[in-house]
């Protein structure tokens, strides 16, 4: 397991390319099994989620090669629609399988997905749409067995805005005859990309980035070549480390319409952003003040994968800050790792306390989840002193080499090899 070891006390100054995004890969790779012929995914970023999820396209028989970064499916020869343990447990998404293979082989068995540690996370929302879809699921020993025989469309209407559970029910739908409604529908862009990649396949997909998605169903999805969008989290992750270390950064091939929601927190707190196409400038010169309330929100509200950095930045200011989790139960990991290094957080339940700090003290931390460690990453940074980060494997779940982005802005992190 790879640690970093981080020299603090450094300035991010320069230019940085974001790739793309995480949460657009994975379903998108998922809906791959269900195309008649070749899919190019180009700019593949091999985040190991996404090289989990290529060996689960693999294990039902797809065919995956990647030539620079693209990423060529063949999902043709594919005769499997079993998951075993060793894939699920290490990636939730593999959850996204459930709908493209009950819609290519009317069956699928999955055991329970894993992923991050950051609460209970239920599939009820999933089970409970695709039934709707006539899909008969029973769940057994671990495994988790859908039947689609009847599979047909439908109408559905999700208790709460779930993005996997949303993206689920829409490839479901896909092939399914007839016309399917999901009303209550998660708004995120990961969900606009997804429709946009079945739609570029032939399929007939409307209204995502709504709460209405119409989905008429098609008899086939035709080879494609498709460039998912940018990911938003990994920028918003790179403007809150300069926000908290200070300098000057440039994000190249963003979409800061995206990041909105994080990009008035931060001009609040004092920070002087430019927007520009594809384009965002962040340019930082003091101590920031404190935002006195941060609320994680569906999208376009705060998102939760950049609570944590946020949480690391506020530990920084000047001033109070309150920050409520509303998506996951246990996001505040955490804070047990920053008060190792210096900072002053209180957390109950749902809900942080941070009284800003002047400055943070090198320690040994260990990331607690994907997104804890990114803020780790942002505080051993900002530290003086030098910082330890252990279980380094969480970040690269959704991070390709952070130390090799935030050290080309002028940051000294070491990956350690154990
Ligand atoms: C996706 C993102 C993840 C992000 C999250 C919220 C991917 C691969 N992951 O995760 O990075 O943190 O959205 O923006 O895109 N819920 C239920 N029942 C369900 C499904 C969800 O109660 O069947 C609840 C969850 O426990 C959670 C909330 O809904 O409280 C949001 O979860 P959801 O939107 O489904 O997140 P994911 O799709 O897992």
């Amino acid at each position: 397991m790879d640690k970093f070891f981080i020299e603090g006390g450094t300035k991010l100054n320069g230019d940085v390319v974001i790739p793309t995004a995480k949460n657009a890969l994975l379903p998108i790779l998922a809906c791959s099994i269900m195309c008649d012929g070749v899919v190019e995914i180009e700019k593949c970023t091999t985040y190991t989620d996404v090289e989990y999820m290529i060996k689960i396209l693999e294990e039902l028989g797809a065919e995956c090669e990647i030539i620079d970064d693209t990423l060529i499916i063949n999902s043709s020869l594919a005769d499997k629609y079993a998951i075993p343990e060793e894939y699920t447990k290490r990636i939730r998404s593999s959850i996204f399988m459930l709908g493209p293979l009950v819609s290519r082989f009317g069956r699928a068995k999955v055991a329970y997905p894993g992923g991050c540690n950051i609460g209970a996370r239920p599939i009820d929302l999933h089970i409970k749409g695709l039934e709707s879809l006539g899909v008969k699921i029973v769940e057994r020993h671990g495994y988790i067995y859908c039947n689609a025989d009847n599979l047909s469309a439908g109408q559905v209407h999700l208790d709460f805005p779930s993005v996997g559970a949303t993206e689920n029910i829409m490839m479901a739908a896909v092939l399914a005859k007839g016309t399917t409604t999901i009303y209550n529908a998660a708004k995120e862009p990961e969900i606009e990309d997804l429709q946009n990649f079945i739609n570029a396949m032939g399929g007939k997909v409307s209204g995502a980035g709504t709460s209405t998605i119409v989905i008429e169903g098609v008899s086939r999805l035709h080879s494609v070549k498709y460039k998912p969008i940018s990911d938003r989290i990994i920028a918003g992750t790179y403007l809150i480390s300069c926000a908290a270390a200070g300098g000057k950064v440039t994000l190249l091939d963003t979409n800061h319409s995206f990041n909105t929601a994080l990009i008035s927190k931060l001009r609040q707190s004092g920070c002087k952003i430019k927007l520009n196409n594809d384009k965002i400038t962040i340019e930082v010169g003091c101590r920031l003040r404190s935002i006195s309330k941060i609320e994680t929100l569906p999208y376009p509200g705060f998102p939760t994968d950049l609570q944590s950095q946020m949480l690391t930045l506020q530990t920084l200011c000047r001033g109070n800050s309150m920050i409520i989790e509303n998506l996951f139960e246990t996001r505040f990991k955490i804070y047990t790792e920053l008060k190792k290094m210096g900072a002053d957080i209180l957390v109950k339940d749902r809900m942080a306390i941070v009284s800003g700090v002047k400055r943070l003290f090198g320690a040994s931390v260990t990331a607690p989840d994907l997104r804890s460690g990114a803020g780790l990453v942002i505080a051993g940074i900002c530290a003086e002193g030098y910082t330890t980060i252990n279980d380094v494997y969480h970040i690269d779940r959704g991070y390709l080499h952070i130390e090799n982005d935030l050290n080309n802005l002028g940051a000294r992190i070491t990956r350690v090899k154990e």
